[in-house]
């Protein structure tokens, strides 16, 4: 997790990106990489190796990656020298994935930088391949001893852990056959977000809202992802996967770890993730009937005309993939009994939001007249992940004159307001904590495994029963009707909020 960068010497580090040609590298990893350069948080040793089967020589390859820096990075604009600089730390080598010499190349490679720089460099492999190779990658690491150095190499891997239960526990056990738990970093990229990392320093660094947070003031909680895009060109990935694997068993899921979970005791890696694996333990099983899915159809966003989800590319005429997942879970403990927790996500929505809203209880008793509180409303705490980002809190106020009249108002804190700098892309934070060694924003093997666990009733209730109504939302509404169905009486789907803009 970023703390202070400045002043924070790292050791020589090799970054080797397997799928170094492919879109993840040059959309994300080296803009973030070239960002850090430009932050100077990286070390004066330091080397990316791409390593991918495509060939292209390190010049033409240089430039396609020039090419990405200038369209993500937040330094994009940085002068052509600050490019060829940091181009000079990174190679290209062509490799089948699938060969040993492929990686007894790439280990003779790395052992000539440490002679270069006369010390040892940590290693990061990063597989930014597609999920069919993360099987194979970390074995011939293994194989090829390129994994045997506990506290120097690293392997970090993103999203799709596996694709139910059964096959999140196959890959993690492949990965164990090569690498110590301590070295896998297994990216969710919402946890590297300002807005995420900002729960817990909310509620664990304030004494105010901690003393409310429980089934005593929390009537129920609403977490909401929407999405304004469609699949794009993942329709050949998404259609096999859908948003509960998509979205939910990874970033939904926890968010609703780090609302629920109980104060660390201090910020330890693992003491943090244990109490985050405490909430998924405590989550009562979820039966298919507490689960609502949904597929776009035709509609608009933003004025626009948008094809239904069955007109996506690499899409199945008749796809039963769900593109929108509203679930209603509980967390059986002590704090949390009998509290609702509403998760939804879904493509093509209205509007993109990803907030959490803690709604809070009615007070125990109604003293001000009925005619005083026609415009009464539940005071709701909205944490703004994205697109706006901040916290707003909702309460009641006097409307100015002579007569009582309570009405709902705000109180606001926006980043943009409140600092003037702007908040580093996720993968830049992530990338950061791996060199760091810092594992405290990635997810561990009991963590995915249990979020699995979780969710298997529902993949596969939905698997042996074809939906029947799909498509069941017009692109640009808030999703199916079916998941008013899901909220208990008095409970409903809150609308995104409006964080006001600073002047
Ligand atoms: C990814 C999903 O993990 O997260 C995508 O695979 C989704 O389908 C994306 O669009 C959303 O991320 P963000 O950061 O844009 O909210």
């Amino acid at each position: 997790m970023k703390s202070e960068k400045t002043g924070d010497r790292l050791d020589p580090t090799i970054f080797v990106i397997f799928g170094g040609a492919g879109d993840l590298t040059w959309r994300k990893l080296i803009p973030a990489l070239f960002d850090l350069s430009q932050d100077r948080s990286l070390p004066d040793e330091f080397a990316i190796i791409a390593v991918d089967r495509i060939r292209i020589g390190d010049d033409a390859f240089r430039h396609r990656l020039n090419d990405g820096v200038k369209r993500f990075a937040r330094w994009g604009k940085a002068k052509a020298a600050a490019w060829g600089r940091f181009a000079q730390h990174l190679t290209y080598q062509q490799g089948d994935f699938k060969k040993l010499p492929t990686y007894t190349a790439l280990g003779k490679r790395c052992t000539a930088l440490e002679k270069t720089w006369g010390r040892k460099a940590h290693r990061i492999y990063y597989m930014a391949t597609p999920p069919s190779m993360f099987g194979e990658i970390p074995a011939y690491l293994g194989k090829a001893g390129l994994a045997r150095d506990r506290a120097w190499a690293r392997i970090v891997i993103e999203k799709p852990i596996g694709y139910d239960l059964e096959s999140a526990r196959a890959l993690n056990a492949v990965l164990a056959a090569s690498f110590q738990e301590s070295q896998i970093y297994r990216i969710d990229h919402y946890l590297g977000k300002e807005t995420v990392q900002n729960i817990l320093a909310f509620r664990f660094s304030n004494p105010l809202f901690e003393p409310l947070w429980n089934r005593r003031y929390i009537d129920y909680v609403t977490i909401t992802v929407a999405e304004t895009v469609g699949v794009g060109h993942r329709g050949g990935y998404y259609d096999h996967a859908g948003a509960l694997r998509d979205m939910v068993q990874n970033h939904l899921m926890q968010l609703l770890c780090l609302v629920a979970m109980e104060p660390m005791v201090s910020f330890d890696a693992d003491e943090i993730r244990n109490k985050k694996a405490d909430v998924l333990h405590a989550i009562r099983p979820i039966h298919v009937s507490c689960a609502v899915r949904g597929q776009y159809g035709p509609g608009d966003i933003e004025r626009k005309r948008v094809a239904g989800y069955r007109a996506e590319i690499d899409v199945a005429p008749e796809s039963q993939t769900e593109t929108f997942v509203a679930l209603r879970l509980y967390v059986d403990n002590w704090r949390w009994q009998d509290v609702p927790f509403y998760l939804r996500t879904g493509k093509r929505l209205p509007r993109q939001a990803s907030e959490i809203s803690i709604h809070f209880r009615a007070v125990p008793h109604q003293s001000f007249p009925p005619e005083a509180s026609l415009g009464w409303q539940h005071s709701t705490l909205v944490l703004s992940i994205q697109p706006q980002e901040g916290i707003s809190l909702g309460f009641q106020a006097k409307y100015p004159g002579p007569k009582m009249q309570l009405r709902p108002v705000n109180m606001q804190f926006s980043y943009r307001g409140s600092f003037a700098t702007r908040s580093p892309d996720a993968y830049e934070t992530l990338l950061w904590d791996v060199m760091k060694c810092d594992a405290t924003l990635f997810m561990r093997a009991d963590q995915v495994e249990a979020a699995w666990t979780l969710l298997m009733p529902v993949l596969q209730g939905w698997q042996s029963t074809p939906s029947g109504d799909f498509p069941n939302y017009a692109a640009g509404t808030w999703g199916p009707e079916g998941i008013q169905a899901l909220l208990a009486p008095g409970h409903s789907w809150p609308l995104p909020t409006e964080l006001v803009r600073p002047t």
